[in-house]
């Protein structure tokens, strides 16, 4: 138990030095700092390691910022929150594991009247309204979708050469993210309807799903392979690391670059830009992580300070008086200098 503490702890502690860049030295707390706890679902995760690296940016001598990796468990997550709790933190953003299953997190976080900001997994309105301290920063993940459709629609209509055996039909795969998640389902279901409504004749081959995760994705991209070979046209991703894991499995079984079909992702990874970059992959939709970690920094510092969300209103769109909500936006070669090094 004490050996598990501790590794945890030097965990946690290697994770914050990671991401606020090594050499800085804890600050002594004093009256007015503002203490920020995060837990995120998992730190080996491309986009949210990316987002917490911004958000930790924001730690200054008058704000402490501490980082839990909950690797995947919800109980971990809980247990996180509950020590965050006691340990006195002012607000605590969490990343939720279970998206269905807040409970044991809102009841700790409402008994010790700490305000929660629930961010990138999007638990369910009923849970949101159990209390008026929860709130949630996020994207919508219906407008992902539709760009990415909208990408795909444009690349399908100006390219007739991704019709490989030109019969006027575009055949595609999808992988998607985790079962479950908002982001999956919600970007799926707009991005294939997206393209069927720019009128591009579509026949969906088959779908896989690979938790967000580039090596899985190489996997199951590489069975699409063996099942479907050149019949594969398209393949629409629910995000850029797993759009990644599809073109490792064409370059790992060394199919020419002429032969590839057409791939689109979600997120704009420093990773997913360079593919763009690189002409790897035809595009991806910018999850803004740099005005969602600020979205987040805004509602914590103003709610440690007593205050409302309201007061974040000219700057934010502020719906229900709950949820910050950022854009997307779509980024090919012909943008892409705006978006990199971001
Ligand atoms: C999505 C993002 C994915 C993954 C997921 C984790 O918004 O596009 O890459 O990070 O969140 O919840």
């Amino acid at each position: 138990m004490k050996k598990a503490y501790v590794s945890l702890v030097m965990a946690i502690c290697l994770l914050t030095m990671m991401i606020a860049g090594c050499g800085k030295q804890p600050v002594n707390k004093s009256e007015s700092k503002i203490r920020i706890g995060v837990t995120v679902y998992d730190q080996y995760d491309t986009f949210i390691g990316q987002l917490v690296e911004c958000f930790v940016a924001f730690q200054s001598d008058d704000v402490e910022i501490a980082v839990y990796n909950a690797a995947q468990s919800q109980q971990t997550q809980n247990s996180q929150v509950k020590k965050m709790i006691e340990d006195g933190f002012d607000v605590i953003c969490v990343n939720l594991v279970d998206r269905t299953d807040p409970t044991t997190v809102i009841d700790a976080a409402r008994k010790a009247d700490v305000p929660i900001i629930f961010f990138n997994r999007e638990l369910v309105e009923g849970d949101i309204g159990r209390w008026d301290k929860l709130f949630y920063v996020g994207a919508n993940a219906e407008e992902s979708g539709v760009m990415e459709g909208e990408l795909a629609a444009w690349a399908c209509i100006t390219h007739k050469e991704l019709d490989k055996n030109r019969d006027g039909v575009i055949q595609f795969v999808v992988l998607e993210g985790e079962a479950g998640h908002q982001d999956a389902i919600v970007r799926t279901e707009a991005s294939v309807n997206t393209l069927k409504k720019q009128g591009v004749e579509i026949d969906k081959l088959g779908y896989a799903i690979a938790n967000w995760n580039r090596a899985q994705a190489q996997t199951k991209t590489t069975q699409f392979i063996e099942d479907y070979g050149d019949d594969i046209e398209l393949i629409l991703s629910n995000n850029d690391d797993m759009a990644l894991g599809a073109i490792d499995a064409y370059e790992a079984m060394a199919i020419p670059r002429n032969k590839w079909p057409a791939v689109v992702g979600i997120d704009g990874t420093d990773v997913g830009l360079e593919a763009v970059r690189d002409d790897k992959m035809l595009g991806t939709v910018y999850n803004d992580k740099e005005g969602q970690a600020t979205a987040m920094f805004d509602l914590a510092r103003v709610l440690a300070g007593g205050g409302s969300i309201e007061e974040l209103s000219d700057k934010y769109a502020i719906e229900n008086g709950r949820y910050i909500r950022l854009p997307y936006a779509k980024v090919t070669s012909s943008n892409i200098i705006r978006f990199m090094g971001k």
